[in-house]
């Protein structure tokens, strides 16, 4: 299980290290349950993915903040050089409040409000338009406003990604991006709009891709539509967007690909594009989110309750799908590691409860572990992506505090929130007190 993983580790005491940092010392000191991230994992990752492209030149990483907005982690990927994918007023402002200037940022989303595009344009990033509609909202603003901006177009690309349904968005009938028909029509109307610099094109297939296949034939698409733009249109463009979805490793069963195997596959597509139209070499930019942030993250759960049912040995811990709805949300599967017993065989076929009063709510059904008893601590591996950011407080649970460990080092990044953290936004109605 940690062949794939080197920066998971057993320690001389048999318990599981995280970046060197024994697991369940942190989960000691600070408190379960807890999210610990690995601050070299995550800026290995990020060079990985970078270096694998820099055969071709231009190429930027815009990390996708959706996957882990933690403040700490946003400000190691910009110490790398990261730019920024985003999709909410609120990701826009955690990416200038660390520091990024307008042109690192690339804001997509599909359901813009007018306010988002103001702030957008204000900050003077790139907007990624998903339909005509946000197009003519646009325009009307800029033109209000006197102001100029910068704009690509998202597209969809029609290929399946062949990933959980849920995590498919270049589908024909998804709700993403624009088709191939009506995408011309949409450049010609911003490219008649003076105050709009049309630079881009973009397209994001889906999330948790495991195979270069579906790259291949959506880059095809892509760049035989940045072909007709020139022929028909005669733009040129700056950047090409491919998106990001790359997958990562949650088994050792699983198969997977990665950033070298996709550049492989992709980069010679890319070339023969630009030869076949004449074109000048776009930009290349990538969004990815799970591949940077995935492996990098474990959430550390205590052991409470040890309850055997005449079907299945149940297993209780401290946390629940408030803090990791992966496995509730799309059945997703985590390795789960004991803790304080890593070295110790598997013994005993259990299955992971969480605290919360829904029978959905199991973390981990039917895993081979060592036997776990009262006060185990319990690893769930590679939860640095769409774990702590889809957290909720269902069942009147504070979010737990997040730990990041830097060469054996831990510091603390975020606070446990308290119960105060549950009214602090509510008003109750003198009349009602
Ligand atoms: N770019 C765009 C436009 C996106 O919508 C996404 C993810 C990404 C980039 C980053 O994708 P990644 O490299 O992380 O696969 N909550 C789900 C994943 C949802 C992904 C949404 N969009 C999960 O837990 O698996």
């Amino acid at each position: 299980m940690l062949d794939f993983r080197p920066h998971l580790s057993i320690n001389e005491r048999g318990h599981l290290a995280l970046g060197g940092a024994d697991l369940v010392e942190l989960a000691e000191k600070y408190g379960t349950p807890l999210y610990v991230y690995d601050e070299q994992r995550i800026r290995e990752r990020y060079r990985e993915f970078r270096d694998a492209f820099a055969g071709y030149g231009d190429v930027e990483v815009c990390y996708a903040y959706k996957a882990n907005t933690s403040l700490a982690i946003l400000h190691i990927l910009r110490s790398e050089g990261a730019g920024a994918d985003i999709v909410s007023e609120g990701e826009l402002y955690l990416a200038l409040k660390v520091g990024l200037s307008g042109d690192k940022i690339i804001f997509t989303g599909n359901n813009k409000s007018d306010r988002e595009l103001e702030k957008a344009v204000e900050a003077g990033v790139i907007i990624n338009l998903d339909s005509l509609h946000e197009l003519e909202r646009l325009i009307d603003i800029v033109e209000a406003e006197n102001a100029e901006a910068k704009v690509s177009f998202r597209v969809n690309p029609e290929v399946s990604p062949e990933t959980h349904p849920h995590l498919a968005t270049g589908l024909r009938e998804s709700k993403f991006g624009i088709h191939e028909d009506i995408v011309l029509k949409a450049y010609e109307r911003a490219m008649r709009c003076s105050r709009l610099n049309v630079v881009g094109i973009h397209m994001h297939i889906g999330s948790q891709i495991t195979k270069t296949e579906p790259y291949e034939e959506a880059t095809r698409r892509l760049f035989d539509i940045i072909g007709r733009l020139k022929r028909e249109l005669g733009l040129e463009l700056e950047f090409a967007d491919l998106g990001g979805g790359v997958g990562i490793r949650y088994s050792g069963e699983q198969s997977y690909i990665t950033p070298a195997q996709l550049a492989e596959a992709i980069l010679p597509i890319i070339e023969e594009k630009l030869a076949e139209y004449s074109l000048r070499k776009p930009k290349l930019l990538f969004e990815p989110g799970r591949y940077i942030v995935g492996d990098a993250g474990v959430m550390l759960a205590r052991v409470y309750t040890i309850k055997r049912t005449p079907y299945k040995k149940f297993i209780g811990c401290d946390a629940g799908f408030n803090l990791l709805i992966r496995p509730a949300m799309y059945g997703s599967h985590h390795d789960v590691v004991v803790a304080n017993k890593a070295s110790l065989a598997p013994a005993e076929e259990v299955t992971i409860a969480g605290n919360l009063c829904e029978s959905g709510d199991l973390l981990a059904k039917d895993r081979l572990l060592p036997e776990i008893e009262k006060g185990d601590i319990l690893a769930f591996l590679d939860a640095g992506a769409y774990g702590f950011v889809m957290a909720s407080q269902y069942n009147s649970r504070p979010r737990c505090a997040e730990v990041l460990v830097n060469n054996g080092k831990a510091e603390l990044i975020r606070y446990a929130e308290d119960f105060a953290d549950l009214v602090a936004k509510q008003v109750v109605p003198k009349r009602l007190r």
